[in-house]
């Protein structure tokens, strides 16, 4: 049988409109707007911000986040495209399978487990940073790092981390949660996002006034930085490649940065439950993403001029908890900003979490479906109606990545998965127009397939930006996934009997 089985239109379609009968076309364009804000905002934008500037572009973050979201945008009329002709769960999984075959939609599948799954680790990682940021420093280094981050403190004490036990608990009780299906209802969503979106304005406003234009000169990364060291010696940040400094840097900066674009495509989940998806999905999507760009722009100009950029590279200044410690170090009178910043990152990050764990379980309920994974992730709970052996499941492999693995390491490799979803994604919408021309298309992305071939470009050029370690990873998490399809998958296929 091929491996370019694809599953016919009309079955998705007819399983869409079949689905439609339980589901309500309740949301408009705000709510979408709001749905996208409410899954986007979060660790990218308080700590790979951060990251960016001190490991890649300095000030120049700003242009960073400006190429980020080009590539997003191109992605996401793409996305906007597809949600409205194919509106059902799975994302870009269920897209690829009618457009290029199951194993490309299995090897989408297989990356959107780093989208969100390593998302959702990534963003608990950063959620206990805040936390010990809140309590004062008070957790051990070793109880929230994992086994692979050291550091050695002023006084010369070496500390080791052992395993990141905040991040687990968090995971813990979001699980929990979800398996209750306590459901994040619009009001709490739109409460969460308007607490987010004030404190990046406060932050914005008030810290406008305590920028410093020499942190701001020179505006790129010169390409003879010398490499910044520990108390111990070590080399914690190298300037010397290509993607470390000038305008390589740039893009280094929006392979970091991307993170924070994330959770725009959640949007196109809701297709199902948008009043007028023609109209609204592409506001939903490009709405929350135009919104979202010009905060981010904003608030990394205010925080590499509030901070210099080497403070963040340094364990003991701003690598952690960044923005908290940018007020408290740079904006003194300002404390009460800072607690205000953590205690709505916290709430934020949480959201964020949910949504990405959520994210995951539909789409291996999805694959279930298709036979492609087993049955036992597609199994609902008798009782709360939700796919709770897929959230353990998901807990035990999310939790074991925020408990060892270092944060920039999941958060670089979410990028991967996403990246090369978006660059599928484009190539799809290109591909059904030619294969496909006749299918309605409610909405219909500008300039195909310029605007295909640009998103695919740019989201390449962003992975080709990853560090060479993130990249090792992903192409052995990639030959995993593929062993697992010809072992497992490829048998058990649905479609294919
Ligand atoms: N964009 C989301 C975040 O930054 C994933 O946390």
């Amino acid at each position: 049988m091929s491996l370019f089985v694809k599953k016919p239109l009309d079955q998705i379609l007819a399983q869409a409109a079949d689905s439609e009968k339980g589901l309500k076309r309740t949301l408009g364009a705000g709510n979408l707007i709001a749905l996208g804000i409410g899954a986007i905002i979060g660790a990218g934008l308080f700590v790979r911000t951060a990251a960016a500037a001190g490991q890649a572009a300095g000030p120049a973050v700003t242009l960073s986040f400006i190429v980020a979201a080009i590539g997003c945008a191109f992605a996401g009329l793409c996305y906007a495209e597809f949600a409205s002709m194919i509106p059902i769960a799975g994302s870009a999984y269920a897209y690829s399978y009618v457009t290029m075959g199951e194993l490309v939609a299995w090897i989408i599948g297989w990356a959107l487990i780093m989208e969100y799954a390593l998302g959702a680790a990534t963003v608990s990682i950063a959620w206990s940073e805040y936390l010990n940021k809140l309590l004062g420093g008070g957790i051990p280094y070793e109880w929230c790092h994992s086994p692979f981050e050291s550091f050695t403190d002023s006084a010369g004490v070496y500390h080791q981390g052992i395993m990141n036990a905040p991040a687990l608990i968090i995971l813990l009780a979001l699980t929990l949660l979800l398996i209750k299906g306590t459901q994040e209802s619009a009001l709490v969503n739109a409460v969460i996002v308007f607490i987010k979106v004030a404190i990046v304005i406060l932050f914005i406003a008030i810290g406008w006034q305590f920028i410093r234009p020499e942190n701001h000169t020179p505006y790129l990364i010169p390409a003879d930085t010398a490499p910044i060291a520990d108390q111990a010696g070590k080399i914690i940040a190298d300037y010397s490649g290509w993607n470390k400094h000038g305008w390589g840097g740039v893009l280094g900066g929006a392979a970091i940065v991307f993170f924070a674009f994330i959770g725009f495509d959640a949007v196109s989940t809701a297709a199902q439950e948008a009043k007028n998806p023609k109209r609204d999905m592409p506001i939903g999507i490009l709405g929350s993403l135009v919104i979202c760009t010009i905060l981010y722009i904003l608030f990394g100009h205010v925080l590499t001029g509030v901070a210099p950029w080497t403070d963040f590279v340094d364990p003991e200044k701003g690598r952690e908890a960044s923005v908290a410690y940018a007020i408290s170090t740079y904006m003194t009178d300002y404390q009460w900003l800072a607690n205000a910043v953590t205690v709505a990152i916290l709430a934020g990050f949480s959201s964020v979490i949910l949504v990405m764990l959520m994210g995951q379980s539909r789409i291996f309920y999805t694959m279930s479906n298709d036979g492609l994974i087993p049955k036992a992730f597609g199994e609902l709970h008798p009782k709360f109606k939700t796919p709770y052996k897929s959230n353990w499941i998901l807990f035990f492999f999310v939790g074991g990545f925020a408990a060892f693995v270092p944060g920039h390491v999941a958060g670089d490799l979410t990028s991967f998965g996403t990246l090369f979803a978006f660059v599928l994604v484009s190539i799809g919408v290109w591909i059904l127009r030619v294969k496909s021309p006749e299918i309605e298309r409610p909405f219909k992305a500008p300039m195909v397939p310029v605007v295909c071939t640009l998103g695919a470009i740019i989201c390449t050029a962003m992975i080709v930006g990853l560090d060479m370690q993130t990249l090792k990873v992903a192409f052995l998490w990639m030959a995993i996934g593929l062993v697992v399809y010809f072992a497992y998958s490829r048998h058990h296929s649905k479609l294919k009997k």
